[in-house]
């Protein structure tokens, strides 16, 4: 399932990119190479950030 619809990012992509350092909302677009666009996704990515942490 698509988080980010812009940039076609799943909720797999969300934990790959976690598990390789993503701390931030912009890391996760960052680490696909992608600019975050319509802000949409922000809340949801950084909910799974910190859900990750603990
Ligand atoms: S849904 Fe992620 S930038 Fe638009």
């Amino acid at each position: 399932m698509y988080v980010c619809n812009c940039n076609a990012i799943t909720e797999r992509d969300v934990a790959a990119a976690i598990k390789d350092g993503a701390s931030h909302w912009r890391d996760v677009h960052a680490h696909f190479k992608n600019t975050p666009c319509c802000g949409m996704c922000e809340n949801e990515i950084t909910e799974t950030i910190e859900n990750e942490k603990f």
